[in-house]
């Protein structure tokens, strides 16, 4: 059955005093909470992930990575492969976030190819899709989210496919404090488990968390998280304060 889940997406933040701060804080406000119902994923830089995931051996949080290489090792110069991040302790990966398809052109294709490289590693992608502003205005939001999910995951087994998480984050509510309707979640979030019911069964929809990301925050989280198809959150700017950060993951 699937899994409630609150995963922190640090991004490029953080000096390296910062993130050892952050990090220790965030093992220490977690032992004030019950979170057996939750699990919680941090995902920061590379070169915080030793840190962070040495702090997760006596703290109840997994480790995520941000991204990953679509390569297996070899000469590809500054990128970081699956086996990699295996070796760093990392059990859960964000592929295809927009800002990776927007400044980086992250295709379909390349989100796919990576995910293929995680199942490998025995490491869960967790697949970002979501419209634009201008495509959710144009009424072609379904479509877009359509084609994501199809093109980025659809290709896998049954088996493989209830090991992905997905997280419909719309661009226009990242980072904007514009957060989508708790209604507006709902209805992507059902859209996206009756694509893979579709194309699968009933039984491996019911398998696949999906998460709501953009502008969430303790204030808003509860609303979101109540919602029959919102399985929680990937959260940016509100993981980078330990408190908010756990106080989402408390929010189901
Ligand atoms: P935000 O970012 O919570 O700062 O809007 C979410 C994300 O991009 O994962």
């Amino acid at each position: 059955m699937r899994r409630n889940i609150v995963a922190g997406n640090w991004k490029m933040n953080k000096s390296f005093a910062e993130a050892d701060d952050l990090i220790n804080s965030i093992a220490e406000t977690l032992k004030e909470y019950d979170t057996t119902d939750v699990d919680v994923i941090v995902c920061p830089p590379y070169p915080y992930l030793e840190l962070v995931s040495d702090v997760s051996e006596d703290a109840d949080f997994f480790v995520g990575a941000q991204n990953v290489a679509k390569f297996d090792n070899g000469a590809y110069t500054g990128e970081i492969s699956s086996s990699m991040l295996k070796g760093m302790g990392v059990d859960y990966c964000i592929v295809g976030h927009s800002e990776r398809r927007k400044y980086f052109n992250e295709t379909n294709k390349d989100v796919s190819e990576k995910i293929d490289k995680l199942l490998k590693e025995d490491i869960t992608p967790i697949m970002c899709v979501g419209e634009s502003l201008e495509e959710r205005e144009g009424g072609n939001h379904f479509e877009v989210i359509r084609n994501q999910v199809q093109e980025g995951l659809f290709h896998l087994s049954a088996d493989d496919m209830q090991r992905c998480i997905i997280a419909y984050e719309p661009v226009w509510a990242i980072g904007t404090g514009k957060t989508a309707t708790k209604e507006q979640a709902q209805e992507i979030h059902a859209f996206i488990r009756k694509l893979i019911e579709e194309k699968y069964s009933d039984d491996v929809a019911q398998e696949v968390s999906i998460l709501y990301g953009g502008s969430c925050n303790p204030q808003n989280a509860r609303e979101l998280f109540s919602m029959e198809d919102v399985d929680g959150g990937l959260i940016g700017g509100a993981s980078l304060k330990a408190k908010d950060f756990i106080q989402i993951a408390c929010s189901f």
